[in-house]
């Protein structure tokens, strides 16, 4: 049995601000302390009370005067992108087909995949990023590499092969059965072994046949504990050729609650582009949208309507995310501070309490992983990340005028990225440090 302590300026929400006054959202705890058991949170609080109750002999890591916060939280990464990101295109179409789907083709390779598994577990631990829900490709061998390397590291990870049998190059299409079968084996294979979670995860509306989304209907049904993720009204052309596809349907929500996909575990990603119609029914029906602010900005997408749309009398849940290889930066930090933006054009107020709840606890409540992850409450994961708002000397300066916990996240949100990530752990193990990056 091993256990820590760790010390330092403690920060874990309760539930959503509902200002920026709203103190009572979080706990803030300026001299605390975590006390870790074999990677859960055994007690968290004041340095003076977990010290109390650690063993005389506990091994005491102090992080003072950094903040220490649940790990970060990514609900909606693409794995076989890490080598798209950065690419030059006018639209989504446009850069799907001409950099997305012929990059994704390479991971039919086994030792492709297995390479870029390691990298993107790197990067997501150097950003202060412990649970990602990624789409692996189609490619059974890519959630393969995906789960090994979770597991191999200990960490809680969404994941699933992504269904998808035409419009796209033939190297990177299943068929309804394959899709099915294939899906099937990774479940059997890696959904609950570690941390793993699978998801279904049909692509999207215009690379599934209806006889493929009748397959992922017959799945959800199969494994209704699954999360189930697709992408939804991301762009203007990419919604018009998907009715087109599905004439039957009232609109593109409806292609997906036709066929059972809609329900308290759905991740929609994007969905910018919603009628008042299709917001009620991802409402009713419990669904998360995904907020991909820098690649709704990057591909030129639109911009989503995050504090709109959880006003609403009929309240729709939300998550944010990177969205790499459409996303145009691996950090939370720079994710949120593109999401401020969006914000400020339409007119509304994102403050940086909002931020740091949506980036832990929010995507674990979007996840119904609350449970186990996105707070710093004792029973839970030990996945933590330990954050240096001074990290550079620019911040080092702006802190000189900093008063308040507001400022500060703030300021990490504006300026920070992987520098001010000090150290991540991972089920109570530190991990950044030692990847020596
Ligand atoms: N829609 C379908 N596939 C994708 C993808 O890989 N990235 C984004 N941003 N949108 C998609
Ligand atoms: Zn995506």
């Amino acid at each position: 049995m091993t256990t820590t302590l760790l010390r330092g300026r403690l920060l874990s929400f309760h539930r959503a601000p509902a200002s920026l006054n709203d103190s009572e959202s979080y706990l803030y705890e300026s001299d605390g302390a975590l006390l870790i058991r074999d990677g859960i949170i055994a007690k968290a609080g004041s340095y003076a009370d977990v010290k109390a109750a650690a063993p005389e002999d506990v091994e005491e890591v102090d992080h003072r005067p950094h903040l220490i916060l649940p790990g970060l939280i990514d609900t909606h990464v693409h794995f076989p992108q890490m080598q798209v990101i950065a690419s030059y295109a006018a639209n989504l179409l446009e850069w799907l087909n001409t950099y997305t789907f012929p990059e994704e083709c390479r991971f039919v390779e086994t030792a492709h995949a297995e390479r870029i598994a390691t990298h993107f577990y790197d990067e997501f631990l150097r950003q202060g990023t412990t649970t990602a829900v990624a789409y692996c490709s189609v490619h059974k061998a890519s959630a393969d590499a995906f789960f090994a390397e979770a597991m191999k590291r200990n960490m809680l990870m969404v994941g699933g092969k992504v269904m998808m049998d035409r419009h796209a190059p033939q190297g990177l299409l299943d068929t309804p059965q394959l899709g099915y079968d294939e899906t099937r084996a990774v479940i059997e294979q890696w959904h609950g072994k570690g941390r793993n979670h699978v998801a279904i995860t049909p692509r999207f509306a215009i690379t599934s046949t209806p006889e493929q989304m009748s397959a992922a209907q017959a799945l959800a049904q199969e494994f209704p504990d699954l999360h189930i993720q697709t992408h939804l009204s991301e762009n203007h052309e990419e919604i018009r050729f998907t009715c087109e596809l599905y004439p039957e349907a009232t609109d593109y929500t409806d292609i997906y609650a036709r066929y059972g996909l809609l329900g308290k575990r759905t991740l929609l990603g994007h969905a910018i582009h919603l009628s008042d119609r299709e917001a009620d029914v991802l409402s009713e029906t419990g669904s998360v949208a995904v907020h991909c602010p820098t690649s709704n900005l990057f591909l030129g997408s639109g911009l989503f309507p995050l504090k709109a749309i959880t006003r609403r009398d009929k309240p729709v849940r939300v998550g944010v995310a990177t969205d790499i290889g459409g996303g145009s930066s691996y950090s939370m930090f720079k994710t949120m501070d593109e999401a401020y933006k969006i914000q400020q054009l339409l007119g509304e107020r994102l403050n940086p309490l909002d931020s740091f709840y949506l980036m832990t606890r929010g995507n674990a409540e979007a996840l119904s992983l609350v449970d186990r992850i996105g707070t710093l409450e004792e029973g839970t994961d030990a996945d933590l990340v330990v954050l240096d708002a001074a990290a550079t000397p620019a911040m080092k300066l702006r802190m000189e005028t900093v008063n308040t916990l507001p400022e500060e996240l703030f300021l990490l949100q504006t300026l920070g990225d992987d520098r001010s990530v000090v150290e991540t752990y991972v089920a109570g193990v530190a991990v950044k440090t030692v990847l020596g990056k």
